[in-house]
Formats: C-alpha cells, structure tokens, sequence
C-alpha cells in the first residue's frame, strides 16, 4: 500500500482525491490545507485532514497548491523522505530540488471542484528526478488514466501555453459571445451546437484545416462592419486581434 499526502484543497487536489480513493492500492493519509471550511469537503476522502505543519511522513506527497504558493509551502511540510511532486503545468520540476526525490504529476485538463470528470481519458503528464521515481509516477498515474507520457519540465511550459489557448482563450470567447448575446436578448442556447460542432471538429480533424470565416477569406468589408457594430472596447481589441492573426496566417499560407 503506498500512502498519499495531498498538500492543497483546491480543483486538482478535490479531483485527485476522488480518483484515488476509488484506487486499492493507494490509501490518502491526509489532505493538508489553511481553510478549515475547504478542509471539510475532504473528510470522506481521506484518513484525516490536517494543516501542512502536523502532516506525518508518508510515500508519496503530491502538492497541489497555486503555483506561485508551492515554494511557501515547501517550508512547511515537517519532513523530507518520499517522493514529493506538485501538479503545475509552468511550474519547473527543481523547484523540489531540495528533496532527494522529487517530480511532477501534471493531469492536463480544466479542473473545477464538484463537477465530475472520468480521469481514465485525461492525460497525465509525469517527470522525475530518477529513473526509480519515474516508475512509482507511473504506477500512480496509470491507476488514474491510460494516457500517461513522460515530458520534460521545458515541453511542460510549452504544453501549458498550448492549453491555453484551447482552453482559456477559447472559454473566454464563449464568455463574450454569451455577453453580445445577453445584450441583445437573445439565447445563448442558439449558439452552443455550433460550439460542439467547431470542438468536435477539431478533436476529429486538424483545426488548421476546420478553419472558416471572415477573417480567413480575408474579408475585410465584414470584419469592419463587425468591428463598428461592438462598442465594447475588449470585444473590439479580441476581435481585431484574432482576426489580424487569422488572416495572416492562411494569407502566409495561401
Ligand atoms: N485547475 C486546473 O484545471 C489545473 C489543471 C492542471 C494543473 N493545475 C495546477 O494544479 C495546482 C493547483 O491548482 P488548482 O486549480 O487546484 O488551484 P485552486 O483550486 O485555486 O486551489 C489552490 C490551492 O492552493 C492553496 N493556496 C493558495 N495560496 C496559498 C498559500 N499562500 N499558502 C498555502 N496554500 C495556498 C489554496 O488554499 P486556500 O483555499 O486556503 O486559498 C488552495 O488549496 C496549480 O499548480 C495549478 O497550476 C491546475
């Protein structure tokens, strides 16, 4: 049985739990955190939940905190043998330098606490200091998922820019097409096949090629009518700016 603290009680640390409880292998000694009130939503999950400074030794301690908490954090676990590695998609594996073993446990999706996702589809992207940890990480990370690859702290920094932009930036362009859709009464329900339409074709086909609209036919009489009709000033600058970059893009190419 390998025991498990996890350092955190935010979206990753919640999905982690809830995946690995399911796991016989693993058992959660603990989940540590500062809000008695995130705590709590733990209880089920694990063994006990406790702050940082009372956590006890443990095989694996996964941290899970915000990134720019993680070095904070580090100075107050009580003690330095196992394996430690923290969830960050940007956060560089030698950050955990000071521990003899040390990696990265990165499961590449949008977590949000309470709504359930099935973790065998989402990939997990592993690192470690040793050949040895690799394999424990591995271990790990198959129980959750068959999409597991081993990725190096750079390619790391450069998946997470890309994750961004098919999650963040795309989530964004929702949330202002929901807005221009708020203002002028009309339901946002209206758009959301073609939502699924344009995900579904990029997840079956290359997005370069799924590609359509004024901006890639280099239209330029819509786009400036388009622009004159938002009088939102970051509509407008999003508009412009991805507009400017997808006609560059297929003019290079034409
Ligand atoms: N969310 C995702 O989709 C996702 C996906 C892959 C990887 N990750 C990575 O996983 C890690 C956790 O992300 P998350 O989404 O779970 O974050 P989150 O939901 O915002 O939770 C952050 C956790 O960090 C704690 N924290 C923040 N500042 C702290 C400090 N100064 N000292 C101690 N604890 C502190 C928070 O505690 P309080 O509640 O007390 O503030 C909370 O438990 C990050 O490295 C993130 O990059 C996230």
């Amino acid at each position: 049985m390998t025991t498990i603290n996890i350092i955190g009680t935010g979206n990753v640390a919640w999905h982690l739990a809830m995946a690995l409880q399911n796991e016989d292998e693993y058992a959660i000694q603990a989940v540590a955190g500062r809000s008695p009130e995130a705590l709590s939503q733990f209880t089920k999950l694990a063994t006990s939940c406790v702050s940082v400074d009372k956590l006890q030794l443990c095989d694996l301690t996964i941290i899970a905190v915000a990134d720019d908490a993680i070095k904070k954090v580090l100075k107050t676990i009580p003690y330095t043998e196992g394996l430690f590695v923290h969830t960050s998609g940007s956060v560089s594996m030698e950050v955990l330098s000071m521990y003899k073993n040390h990696g990265v446990l990165y499961p590449l999706q949008s977590f949000s606490k309470g709504i359930p996702l099935d973790f065998t589809h989402i990939p997990i992207c592993i690192e470690a200091s040793h050949k040895s940890n690799i394999k424990v990480l591995e271990k790990v990370a198959f129980a959750l998922s068959e999409k597991v690859q081993e990725i190096s702290s750079p390619q790391r920094k450069k998946l997470h820019i890309a994750a961004v932009f098919v999650n963040n930036f795309t989530n964004h362009c929702y949330t202002i097409a929901q807005d221009i859709c708020t203002s002028n009464e009309l339901s946002f329900d209206l758009l959301r096949p073609l939502l699924q339409h344009t995900a579904q074709k990029a997840v079956q086909n290359s997005p370069s090629k799924m590609q359509t609209g004024p901006a890639k036919r280099n239209d330029q009489e819509t786009i400036a009518t388009h622009l004159g009709h938002l009088s939102d000033r970051q509509q407008q600058k999003v508009y412009d700016i991805l507009s400017q970059a997808i006609t560059a893009y297929y003019g290079k190419k034409l």
